[in-house]
């Protein structure tokens, strides 16, 4: 439905996005669904390339789930879309720019950080967040010269979701998966000459509430170069787990109960690489041998109990294990952040806001204008098309509030006014175009050695490959 924009001077609705990732795109597409050519997208990110975690998160290997860009480059080629990259807000720009120049703004810049263990020798050399990790095998800028020890024959994984199961795939992947991926150059290299016979990862709770997907588990038990391996006694199920499972008959949590019981049966020294799922095991601290590098872990067992809240809950056993490792990822969740002047919520790693309004959290108060969307709206969890609904609910508050007069008043609203500001404040800023020539490269570079892509990892190559530096 077309509705009458009141914009004094009538010029179309002009609405900032911060950040391309999907959160981003899904609002961008939602805002031209309802407003056709009478809105103008511009949408910012602080990277030279757009499409956040599935260009920089999801695992190289699984070039399907990207083809899901080719939706947003649709969504960017409509005429009122532009891109800027290479542009950070709380660095180049901050609200009091977009106040002068939008109707609305959204934030949908994602949560990049992670969260830690509290444990003593998190610090170590050789213990890393698996952020890291996935950035430098993904080619993001930030992580490109990151350096991981794979040298070692053990790497522990904590945490048993996506991410955990990811990385443990990515260190498993033999040279023909590695060829086929679009790895970044360099981690082809090193994972070439990677030392690693053994991965685990640790659950701290049983198998019923491992937190990755039956697909992504099932995937872990065809790696040609990698058995799987799960100890029989910690793929059976805890008596309170047992009960809710009888209760709830949950189809989903059943198929992910046998694909564990069926790792737990298997014959597991077939291939070169062993992946160890363990579960009701968290560590408890990390050691080294005189030196500041990792050597190994000191492990509880764990049983699942009821919260308060009704849900199952780890506490540790008296029983212990040691584990040696020099190479340790910590994946137990990403972390959102703060940016200037947006109420949030550190404990939660979120943005303050009602269905997607932004609103003052002492008074409750809508900040007139302003929306989220994406992780740092709910939380970094749920799938690339979980921020399709979440984006939907949060334009659908903004449709309403544009509809009822309620927006922000820019006084400096001209298209070429916000790109002046932007290329003063960041020469060498990147357009939806310059990503074009960068992504035709891209492809041609990996056609020429037969794989799918060859990424470039800095900012630099790309502004010399555009003949900008
Ligand atoms: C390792 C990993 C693998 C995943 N694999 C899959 C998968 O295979 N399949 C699946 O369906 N889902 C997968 N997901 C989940 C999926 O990636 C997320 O649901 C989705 O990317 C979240 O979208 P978003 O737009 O909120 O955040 P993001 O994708 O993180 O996008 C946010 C964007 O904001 C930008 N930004 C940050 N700060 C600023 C700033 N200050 N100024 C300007 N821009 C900024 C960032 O550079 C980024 O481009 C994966 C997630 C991770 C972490
Ligand atoms: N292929 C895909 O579709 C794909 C790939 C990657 C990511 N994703 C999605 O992206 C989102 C983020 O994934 P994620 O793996 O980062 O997060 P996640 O799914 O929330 O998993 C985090 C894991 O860390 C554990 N954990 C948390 N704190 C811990 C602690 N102190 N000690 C030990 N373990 C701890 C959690 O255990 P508890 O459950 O006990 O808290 C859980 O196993 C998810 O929604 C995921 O599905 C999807």
């Amino acid at each position: 439905m077309n509705i009458l924009i009141r914009d004094e001077d009538n010029h179309p609705l002009h609405v900032a996005i911060i950040g391309a990732g999907p959160a981003g795109f899904y609002s961008a597409d939602q805002l031209f669904k309802e407003f056709g050519d009478r809105v103008q997208v511009d949408m910012y990110d602080r990277l030279p390339t757009p499409f956040g975690l599935v260009r920089y998160g999801v695992a190289p290997d699984h070039l399907k789930i990207k083809s899901v860009t080719k939706l947003y480059e649709r969504i960017a080629n409509k005429p009122g879309y532009r891109f800027w990259g290479n542009v950070e807000f709380g660095k180049h720009i901050d609200l009091g720019d977009l106040r002068k120049h939008y109707n609305c703004i959204i934030f949908a810049y994602g949560a990049n950080g992670s969260r830690r263990l509290g444990i003593p020798g998190e610090n170590l050399q050789g213990s890393h967040a698996a952020t890291d990790f996935v950035g430098w095998y993904n080619g993001h800028p930030d992580y490109s010269t990151c350096v991981f020890d794979l040298s070692v024959n053990t790497v522990v994984v904590v945490g048993i979701g996506n991410v955990a199961v990811d990385v443990a795939r990515v260190l498993c992947l033999t040279e023909d998966e590695l060829l086929q991926s679009d790895i970044a150059d360099y981690a082809l290299d090193a994972l070439l000459k990677s030392k690693v016979k053994e991965v685990v990862l640790l659950g701290r709770r049983g198998p019923a509430q491992a937190a990755f997907t039956n697909p992504e588990a099932k995937e872990l038990g065809n790696l040609q170069g990698a058995d799987i391996h799960v100890i029989d006694q910690e793929a059976e199920l805890d008596m309170l787990s047992r009960k809710d499972l009888d209760l709830s008959g949950d189809k989903t949590t059943v198929r992910k109960l046998e694909i564990i019981q069926n790792f737990a049966e298997r014959k597991y020294n077939t291939k070169a690489k062993v992946i160890r799922m363990r579960f009701l095991i968290s560590p408890i601290e990390m050691y080294n041998n005189g030196a500041d590098k990792v050597s190994g872990m000191r492990l509880v067992k764990n049983e699942i109990y009821r919260g308060e809240q009704g849900s199952l809950k780890a506490r540790p056993t008296d029983v212990h294990e040691d584990i040696e490792t020099g190479l340790v990822f910590r994946s137990v969740g990403y972390l959102g952040s703060a940016v200037p002047g947006i109420p949030f919520d550190s404990q939660a790693g979120i943005i303050c806001h009602s269905q997607g309004r932004i609103l003052d959290p002492k008074t409750q108060e809508i900040l007139i204008g302003m929306y989220t969307s994406g992780w740092i709206k709910r939380g970094p969890t749920g799938v690339i098309g979980t921020n399709k609904e979440d984006s939907i609910e949060s334009i659908n508050c903004l449709i309403e509030d544009v509809k009822s007069g309620k927006m922000l008043s820019p006084t400096n609203k001209g298209l070429s006014n916000v790109e002046e500001l932007v290329r003063s404040r960041q020469p060498d800023l990147f357009t939806f175009d310059d990503w074009k020539r960068i992504d035709d490269m891209e492809i041609a570079n990996g056609d020429s050695v037969g794989r799918p892509r060859v990424k470039l990892t800095s900012t630099a190559s790309m502004l010399k490959v555009l003949g900008r530096s």
